[in-house]
């Protein structure tokens, strides 16, 4: 059976083929003058967030690949195959970018020469997260398909990250700080931000398939939305106000909830259309 160009996987691996960034040509010489200038606990709010999201890329990449079987052992689903392909690429891509930028921005070894910063990691990232993409190895019911791409693309991706992105904004756009920092996180936000699209178009492929699945895939958006913004919360935990950079934390974890609203309804306003 011929694979379909139309499709919106394949659709996205065009889009992606052409927006593929080398995470090595990014210059951080200014990067490194601005590092030197900023205050202790800005630097610790800084070094938790790319510390966060190279944990969390390692862990994004790491799980991908279950998935991927799961829909290879199904059957039918070439495209949707395909374009996993290339998300775990990606990913790949994004544990580059902060490493390199570790390795090369701050002034000495994490964990060495630098503290690594304190704070709880995130149990979505560390716990949910490889349970339901790991179960899918000997579950490979509809029900644990769309619990892992809820958690994965709508959860991790869709939330966990957006709160992270706007938090890098917030700390850099307005002192025009980092450069090669905000350059990495725009490029991953743009890959991100396919990455959202194919796992929404899968959960809404399976309700469409699975409509008595819906229900479950609210509670667990509220679910995990409640985990998400205990993960936002900690961020702050270690930091009084003013917080540095004038981050909000209220601003943030409201952020958060909508933005889990915005995803459940997403997929839900699809379920059953073509998408
Ligand atoms: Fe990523
Ligand atoms: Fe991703």
């Amino acid at each position: 059976m011929p694979v379909d160009f139309a499709s919106l996987p394949l659709r996205e691996v065009r889009k992606g083929r052409a927006l593929q960034w080398d995470p090595h040509a990014i210059d951080f010489a200014q990067d490194r003058r601005d590092w030197a200038a900023l205050t202790l606990p800005e630097r610790q709010i800084l070094l938790s967030q790319v510390v966060g999201f190279l944990v969390g890329e390692r862990a994004v990449a790491h799980d991908l690949a279950p998935l991927q079987q799961v829909l290879r052992r199904e059957r039918g689903h070439m495209e949707e195959e395909m374009y996993l392909t290339q998300q775990t690429y990606e990913e790949s891509t994004h544990v580059e970018f902060f490493q390199r930028w570790l390795n090369e921005v701050l002034p000495g070894k994490l964990g060495e020469d630098v503290p690594v910063p304190q704070g709880k990691g995130s149990r979505v990232l560390s716990e949910r997260l490889p349970r339901a993409m790991t179960a899918l190895n000997t579950d490979s019911s509809r029900a644990a398909q769309l619990y892992a791409c809820t958690v994965y693309h709508q959860i991790v991706e869709g939330v966990l990250a957006e709160v992270g992105y706007q938090i890098f904004y917030d700390c850099m756009d307005a002192r025009g700080i980092l450069p090669g920092l905000r350059q990495g996180v725009r490029n991953i936000q743009t890959d991100e931000a396919r990455h959202i699209a194919f796992g929404t178009y899968l959960a809404r492929r399976i309700l469409t398939e699975n409509p008595e699945l819906k229900d479950r895939f609210s509670a667990w958006m509220e679910e995990l939305g409640n985990e998400a913004r205990g993960d936002a919360e900690n961020l702050f935990v270690g930091h009084s106000q003013p917080y540095p950079f004038g981050l909000d934390r209220e601003k943030t974890l409201a952020f958060s909830n909508t933005l889990c609203r915005r995803r459940t309804e997403a997929v839900l306003s699809g379920a059953g259309v073509e998408a």
